[in-house]
């Protein structure tokens, strides 16, 4: 069965389209948070599906530029795909996927591409396997530096106006060089990679950026937050890497200071060795500089 599907006509249809996905993840989004989504996506780019006049499901897309090899190309960033529980395995999402995939290649974008929750969903729609990533929980007690490494530049900590300026210039070069890593404009980066809400930090401190610098260039960067405890006598926080690139960037935030018993967690990092790993120092050689080279990829789920 086809559904009517056009993309919304303002914010209210947006959030009746928006519910669908809020149907799968639970919590109900604020209004603030709605309006952020409205503003990344734009009202075109949120696909309704409708039955009987009543929105049933929704289907976003962010527009991009997606790094692939051997080129930068113009993407759609599928999210938010949900269908209504009461309306659920009749061809609603066929019908979403239809008119999406159809308005990203009137836009003259080759690809789409998707962070699946359920990957057995859309194979029939074209997607694929393109990439891996993983998380990372590292104590600190095991680790240990994988090469000797001599540091070449500088570390400093800078607030949210200056990181809002130093950081997409460094971004943007590395983005180019990795396939599977994508563009992210003004306003992602004010929303996604500045802001930081209360509701965002998931019982951790607030961001904290450091950028590396090598002859007065800022050549990398780390975000990341604290999430203090304590246990036994002493700390058992958790240093939470939510981006580290370029530079050292890989070992910046262990050669800032992660106490002995702490542990270092990150999310969306690579699989591929030679793109390096977050790295802290060994007991005993806990020398504020010592870091390997590496760098992380983006981790879009903050
Ligand atoms: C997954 C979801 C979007 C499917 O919507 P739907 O309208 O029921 O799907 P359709 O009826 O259009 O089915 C389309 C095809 O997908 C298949 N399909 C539907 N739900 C599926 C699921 N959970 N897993 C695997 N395949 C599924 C159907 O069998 C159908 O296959 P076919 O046409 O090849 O026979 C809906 O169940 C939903 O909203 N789930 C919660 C949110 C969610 O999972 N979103 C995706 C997160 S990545």
């Amino acid at each position: 069965m086809a559904f009517d599907v056009r993309s919304v006509r303002d914010a209210d249809e947006f959030k009746a389209a928006f519910f669908g996905i809020a149907q799968y993840f639970g919590g109900a989004p604020t209004e603030e948070r709605l309006q952020r989504w409205i503003d990344q996506l734009t009202l075109e780019r949120m696909h309704a599906a409708f039955s009987d006049g009543a929105i049933v499901g929704g289907a976003g897309a962010f527009t991009f530029n997606m790094t692939v090899p051997g080129g930068d190309v113009p993407t759609a960033g599928v999210t938010v795909v949900g269908v209504y529980p009461t309306h659920r395995r009749r061809g609603v999402l066929r019908s979403l996927m239809r008119a999406q995939l159809d308005d990203a290649q009137e836009r003259g974008e080759p690809i789409a591409a998707l962070w699946a929750s359920e990957e057995t969903i859309y194979g029939r729609f074209g997607y694929g396997l393109a990439s891996w990533c993983g998380e990372i929980s590292l104590a600190h007690e095991y680790t240990s530096f994988a090469q000797p490494f001599e540091p070449a530049g500088t570390m400093r900590l800078v607030g949210p106006d200056e990181a809002l300026d130093a950081l997409p210039p460094v971004f943007e070069r590395i983005r180019l060089d990795w396939p599977g890593m994508f563009s992210r404009n003004r306003l992602w980066w004010e929303h996604k990679e500045i802001d930081d809400p209360e509701d965002r930090r998931d019982g951790a401190g607030p961001k904290r950026w450091v950028v590396h610098e090598r002859d007065g260039a800022i050549d990398g960067y780390a975000v990341y937050r604290h999430k203090p405890g304590w246990g036994e006598g002493s700390t058992i926080a958790e240093l939470r890497v939510i981006e580290a690139l370029g530079g050292d960037a890989g070992g910046a935030p262990g050669s800032l200071g992660v106490p002995a018993r702490d542990r270092l967690e990150g999310d969306g990092q690579p699989l591929d060795p030679a793109a390096g790993a977050p790295a802290v120092p060994a007991p005993g050689d806990a020398s504020s500089d010592a870091v390997p080279p590496g760098r992380l990829p983006l981790d879009s789920h903050r």
